[in-house]
């Protein structure tokens, strides 16, 4: 199987479905998946409330990916021009270096406990520390189903955390493996499970009971080398060299991590990518968004979520680190046939490819946003050139 296709956004529709079925990647039955959005009015009735009909995306693949040593199309769903042919192009270069490497955390996500009133936090603390077995017994029996995928809860944590009003309230998380799915709706119920439980040790009352969307324990992380070969077709209408242009990728950089006003935008761009494919596979696109952004401001200013630098040999290298919590199970997942056809497409087997995957295609869209604003300028070098040189 082959992620380079070269002339795919030449062809019609068709002659698409046909590439992807000459890999024996589409069978009989998913062009009427693929012409029809997936789902009729009355499943659309079974995902949502007050629903009076379907609003229908592009479905697109980003091309020539290969992440891991291994070739992937990348399904993508979003309807801003220029997106999916800037990641192919992105792809192409990062490919004449040997593609993406990427790894990704065990899919762990923390429930969120609070304690309110306890008398005293920091004994309150020590207490549940020292009924840590109990409260995890009781979380695990709430959802017992996920250890037959592999998951379960692994591990508690407490703290003390001041209220604006100066209020010392008690938070716990419990981690949870989430094995092949997303997990929210698991740890949700972990979380309400076992509050009282939580709150009766520490001798005060539940607070809230929700998972958090920060999921610094499922971590995503690629990196990519573009060689000064491959930054040639980017000399941009200055004809500058391929050095220059580097070195402007890099100068780039260094804005977003320094100006929070820059970094949104920045982000903004590595998020097209990380949304378009977590829609595109019926994830929640909302949580990714939440997490990528609180992460970028871990530090206490909001930064960049990429690096960008000058690699020994010169080359042009950078990096991402990206919360990807993500399911391939449960969910929208389950229930749309479109997104299970992009999961299939993607060949992900495992929640942690698809976590591997969200990290290299934001990246491949950092670079790609920050190339063509470094040379031509966004409005001519993304919206036209992209598409012009992505095959
Ligand atoms: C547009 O959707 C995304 C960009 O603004 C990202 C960026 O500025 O880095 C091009």
């Amino acid at each position: 199987m082959s992620s380079r296709l070269p002339g795919f956004h030449r062809q019609d529709i068709a002659g698409r479905r046909a590439s992807l079925a000459g890999q024996g990647l589409l069978g009989p039955g998913d062009a009427e998946a693929l012409g029809s959005g997936g789902i009729s009015a009355l499943d659309a009735d079974r995902l949502s409330e007050n629903v009076i009909g379907i609003l229908s995306m592009p479905l697109s693949i980003a091309t020539n990916f290969v992440v891991n040593g291994r070739d992937v199309l990348v399904p993508m769903s979003i309807e801003e021009p220029s997106v999916v042919a800037a990641a192919s192009n992105a792809a192409r270069l990062v490919r004449e270096a040997g593609g993406f490497e990427a790894d990704a955390d065990p899919p762990l996500t923390a429930a969120q406990v609070e304690v309110r009133g306890s008398p005293d936090a920091r004994a309150g603390i020590e207490a549940i520390l020292r009924a840590r077995g109990e409260i995890m017994a009781a979380a695990a029996k709430a959802a017992p189903e996920i250890e037959a995928f592999g998951g379960g809860v692994r591990d508690l944590e407490a703290r003390e955390v001041v209220l604006g009003t100066g209020e010392r309230v008690i938070v716990v998380h419990i981690i949870v493996d989430c094995a092949d799915a997303m997990g929210a709706n698991t740890v949700n119920t972990m979380a309400e499970a076992s509050s009282d439980l939580v709150a009766r040790i520490a001798s005060g009352r539940p607070g809230l009971r929700i998972l958090t969307n920060l999921a610094d324990r499922r971590l995503a992380r690629a990196r990519c080398r573009v060689t000064l070969g491959a930054l040639a077709s980017y000399r941009g209408a200055a004809g500058t060299e391929p050095p220059a242009v580097r070195d402007a990728v890099i100068a780039a950089w260094e804005l977003a991590d320094a100006d929070p006003y820059r970094a949104a935008t920045h982000n903004k761009g590595i998020m097209n990518g990380v949304d378009a494919l977590a829609l595109a596979t019926g994830n929640d696109w909302r949580a990714l968004e939440a997490g990528a952004h609180a992460f970028a401001a871990r530090s206490g200013r909001y930064r960049s979520l990429s690096i960008w630098g000058r690699a020994p040999d010169g080359s042009l290298s950078g990096s991402l680190e990206i919360p990807a919590a993500v399911g391939i199970v449960g969910g929208m997942t389950a229930r749309h046939p479109v997104a299970r056809l992009a999961i299939r497409l993607a060949r992900i087997e495992k929640a942690r490819d698809l976590s591997m995957l969200v990290a290299a295609v934001g990246l491949a869209q950092n670079l790609a946003a920050l190339l063509a604003l470094s040379t031509e300028g966004i409005q001519r070098g993304h919206m036209r050139l992209h598409a012009r040189r992505s095959s």
